[in-house]
């Protein structure tokens, strides 16, 4: 099989992006050796700034307009035509509705016309996996922490596409839960990063703040009392102590998701730790995570920080990996005696 490449559209949220990646076909293993081609991503964050969040009917317009520079800008980044692309990827969900449907109909013409099949990929299987891009070290079974504005998931990834959901929020993503805070403390739209500068000026042990469900069993996670605490501190307190407060928050969240990767860590007994998604970026998680796998002989891999939020490369990677596993299976000769028509 010679090498593939695919071209992948990413239009989930506020992030349209394209990119083209070359699968490398010499390659035997995950993750599988490839060229990233091009990665052109366009932020629609100005366009929403001023709303305080994503509005989705200017998200998905904005998506229209700017996907066909993008796939100029990526084929040109690539040096290659559109008559050079094996394999159209795009993101099928989860995100905003109208959003999703400009880039999955924009990727699904384009392959019809160009006579390609097209991959739908799961939004949050491409930040699964986006750590394995640049770390050939990790090995099946692993953990899997999703943490961005929409999820908050604890997987146990046994294969690709095995994907065993161990504990998730109750309510809040963290992401949302460090973008309503920031909110809350006058911090502008997307509030994760800004939260976290201003909290890197404060003093985290300041106030103190729960953890929730640390103290019950299990691995799901609540963040939408956090936000009803800080409010509080807030009312008490002076702008002057908004930096301590942002710390105190922010130690409370990575503090919560320690302990619970801490037990997934415990319950599977699976070495490798896989942080992904836009909070997979804040560096107090990526510090303190680091450290308690050092101490507990563990190992955790991040993104490479460009990959931490939307991207259409790990789409494309995503789309790479599921080829490679369609090829592997090709070779061997599956049937089954039983088979429930309504498992598949
Ligand atoms: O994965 P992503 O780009 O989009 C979704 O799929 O949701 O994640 C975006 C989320 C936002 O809530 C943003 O505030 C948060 O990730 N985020 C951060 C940081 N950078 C981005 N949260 C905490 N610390 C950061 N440094
Ligand atoms: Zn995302």
């Amino acid at each position: 099989m010679s090498a593939t490449t695919i071209l992948a559209f990413e239009s989930s949220c506020d992030e349209t992006a394209v990119a083209i990646y070359r699968t490398d076909d010499t390659a035997e293993a995950l993750p599988q050796r490839g060229r990233i081609l091009a990665d052109v991503v366009y932020s629609q964050i100005p366009l929403h700034q001023i709303y305080g969040g994503v509005v989705p009917e200017l998200a998905a317009r904005a998506h229209i307009q700017r996907l066909p520079l993008l796939l100029q800008e990526a084929l040109q980044q690539a040096h290659i035509q559109l008559a050079d692309v094996n394999v159209v990827a795009y993101t099928a969900g989860p995100g905003l509705q109208g959003a999703l449907m400009t880039g999955a109909a924009y990727a699904r013409s384009l392959a019809y016309a160009l006579g390609i099949p097209a991959l739908a990929i799961h939004h949050m299987e491409g930040h699964l996996l986006s750590p394995l891009l640049h770390s050939e070290a990790i090995q099946f079974p692993f953990l899997a922490l999703l943490v961005s504005g929409g999820h908050t998931q604890l997987m146990a990834v046994e294969a690709l596409g095995r994907y065993r959901l161990l504990g998730q929020t109750l309510d809040d993503a963290v992401g949302e839960a460090f973008d309503k805070t920031a909110k809350l403390l006058g911090l502008p739209y997307p509030g994760g990063a800004a939260l976290s500068a201003l909290a890197a000026q404060g003093n985290p042990k300041r106030f103190d703040l729960p953890r929730p469900m640390t103290q019950r069993q299990g691995l799901d996670f609540s963040f939408s009392g956090l936000k009803t605490q800080v409010r509080l501190l807030i009312e008490a307190h002076q702008e002057s102590d908004y930096a301590d407060i942002a710390a105190s928050f922010q130690a409370a969240v990575v503090d919560t998701l320690l302990i619970k990767c801490r037990r997934a860590w415990k319950s599977t007994g699976y070495r490798d730790l896989v942080v992904a998604g836009g909070v997979s970026a804040n560096h107090a998680l990526r510090q303190q995570l680091q450290q308690e796998a050092l101490r507990l002989r563990k190992k955790v891999y991040f993104p490479e920080p460009k990959l931490c939020g939307d991207n259409a490369l790990m789409i494309a990677f995503a789309a790479a990996q599921r080829l490679q596993q369609a090829q592997q299976q090709d070779l061997t000769i599956p049937v089954r005696a039983r088979w429930d028509l309504a498992t598949l």
